[in-house]
C-alpha cells in the first residue's frame, strides 16, 4: 500500500468515513460493534478517520460520532490522522462577535468529544454566505500556529472560494462529493488541487452504496436514511443507471474484486492526490473497501473503464443540488 499526503500528513490511500455509526444511514450498530470496526480498520492499515461535530444530531445528539471515534482511536491516536468538521450557524455571529472566539469554542468542544488535544485535519463543513471565507482562513491559520490543528480543509466548495481561502492560509484538503456517478470535481477542483498541492477527499465515493451493486429497487431506506433523498437511488434511476454496474461487473470479474473495490481503484489510479473515505456500518464491508488499495488497474483497464464511463449518461445528479449550497455565498460579506 502506497501512502498518500494531505499537506504534511501521511495517510493510507483510503480512509474511513465514520458518519454511519451515528447518523444518516438508518439504524446504527451497538457502540461496541462500531468501536471494534474502527479498531479493525486500523489493524488492517487504515490511518485516516473522518467524523464531524454534527454527526449524530438526529438520532442521538451532536458530538455523538466524535465521541465514539475518539473512544475507538484512543489506543493509537498518535499514529493516525483524525479529521473533523466545523459547522457554524448564522445565528452565532453578530457584528460584535469575534470569529476566532466562535471557531475556537467549536474546536474545543470537538477536542473534548474526541478526547484529544489536537485535530490533524479541521474542515469547514459548509461555506456560508454570512462569513467571509478569507476570515475563516485567517482563523484556521491562527489555530495551526497554536498547534491546535495541523492542517485545514473545505467541504463542498467551488474552485473560486477554494482559491480565495488558499491565498490566505494554504488549504490541505477539499472534501467534496465525488464518485463514478458524480464527476463535477473533474472540471475545476481536481485541476486546481493538483496544481496547488491540495488533496481531494471524496465523500460518498461508492455513490451511497449504488456502485457496490447491492442496492436494488427492493431496498428499503428507513428512519433518517439519507438515501431516501439521493436522486440516483430513486427506483427509476436505479434501473436507468444499471449500465454503470455492467461496466464494473465485467472488470470486477476479471480482477477477482468487488464492484465497490473497482470504483475505488478507478479513482486511485486516476488521481495521485485522491483519498476516498467510503462509509459502512459493516466490519466486513469496511475491510473490503480498504482492500481496494491492493486492486491495481493497468493503464489499459483504466482506459477501458474511462471510455465506457464517458459514453454513459448518469441518471440523477446529487452534486448539482449540493453545489448550489456550497456556492451560494459568492458575495462574501467581510466582517472587517
Ligand atoms: N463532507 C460532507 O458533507 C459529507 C457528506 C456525506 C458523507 N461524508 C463523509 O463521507 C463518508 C462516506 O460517505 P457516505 O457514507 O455518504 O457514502 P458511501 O461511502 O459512498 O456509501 C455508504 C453506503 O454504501 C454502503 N456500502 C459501503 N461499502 C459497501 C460495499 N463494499 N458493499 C455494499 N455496500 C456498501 C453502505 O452500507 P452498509 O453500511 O450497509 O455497508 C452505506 O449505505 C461518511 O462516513 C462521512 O464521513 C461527508
Amino acid at each position: 500500500m502506497n501512502k498518500r499526503k494531505i499537506g504534511n500528513l501521511e495517510v493510507s490511500p483510503i480512509g474511513m468515513g465514520c458518519m454511519g455509526f451515528s447518523h444518516g444511514y438508518g439504524q446504527v450498530p451497538e457502540e461496541s460493534y462500531s468501536i471494534e470496526a474502527i479498531k479493525k480498520a486500523y489493524e488492517f492499515g487504515c490511518t485516516f478517520f473522518d467524523t464531524a461535530e454534527v454527526y449524530g444530531q438526529e438520532r442521538f445528539y451532536p458530538g455523538h460520532n466524535e465521541q465514539l471515534v475518539g473512544k475507538a482511536v484512543a489506543p493509537f491516536r498518535e499514529n493516525i490522522v483524525l479529521a473533523t468538521k466545523l459547522h457554524i450557524d448564522e445565528n452565532e455571529l453578530s457584528d460584535e462577535t469575534d470569529l476566532y472566539t466562535v471557531i475556537r469554542k467549536h474546536l474545543e468542544a470537538s477536542l473534548k468529544n474526541l478526547g484529544t488535544d489536537y485535530v490533524d485535519l479541521y474542515y469547514l463543513h459548509r461555506v456560508n454566505e454570512f462569513i467571509s471565507i478569507e476570515d475563516i482562513a485567517k482563523v484556521m491559520g491562527q489555530l495551526i500556529d497554536e498547534g491546535l490543528i495541523k492542517e485545514w480543509g473545505l467541504s463542498q466548495v467551488s474552485v473560486d472560494i477554494l482559491a480565495k481561502a488558499h491565498n490566505v492560509t494554504p488549504v490541505a484538503a477539499v472534501q467534496n462529493l465525488y464518485s463514478m456517478m458524480e464527476r463535477d470535481c473533474e472540471d475545476e477542483i481536481f485541476p486546481y488541487c493538483l496544481e496547488h498541492g491540495i488533496s481531494v477527499v471524496p465523500f460518498s465515493p461508492i455513490a451511497s452504496g449504488f456502485l457496490s451493486g447491492k442496492v436494488t429497487t427492493e431496498t428499503k431506506f428507513e428512519g433518517d436514511d439519507v438515501r431516501k433523498f439521493v436522486p440516483q437511488l430513486s427506483k427509476e434511476n436505479i434501473i436507468a443507471n444499471q449500465p454503470i454496474l455492467d461496466i464494473l461487473e465485467k472488470i470486477a470479474e476479471e480482477k477477482g474484486a468487488s464492484k465497490a473495490q473497482i470504483s475505488l481503484a478507478w479513482m486511485l489510479h486516476k488521481y495521485p492526490n485522491v483519498i476516498p473515505i467510503p462509509g459502512s456500518k459493516s466490519q466486513k464491508r469496511i475491510l473490503e473497501n480498504l482492500a481496494a488499495w491492493n486492486v491495481e488497474l493497468t493503464d489499459k483497464e483504466f482506459e477501458s473503464i474511462e471510455s465506457a464511463l464517458n459514453k454513459i449518461t448518469v441518471h440523477g445528479h446529487r452534486g448539482h443540488v449540493e453545489t448550489q449550497q456550497a456556492t451560494f455565498g459568492n458575495n462574501w460579506k467581510s466582517k472587517k
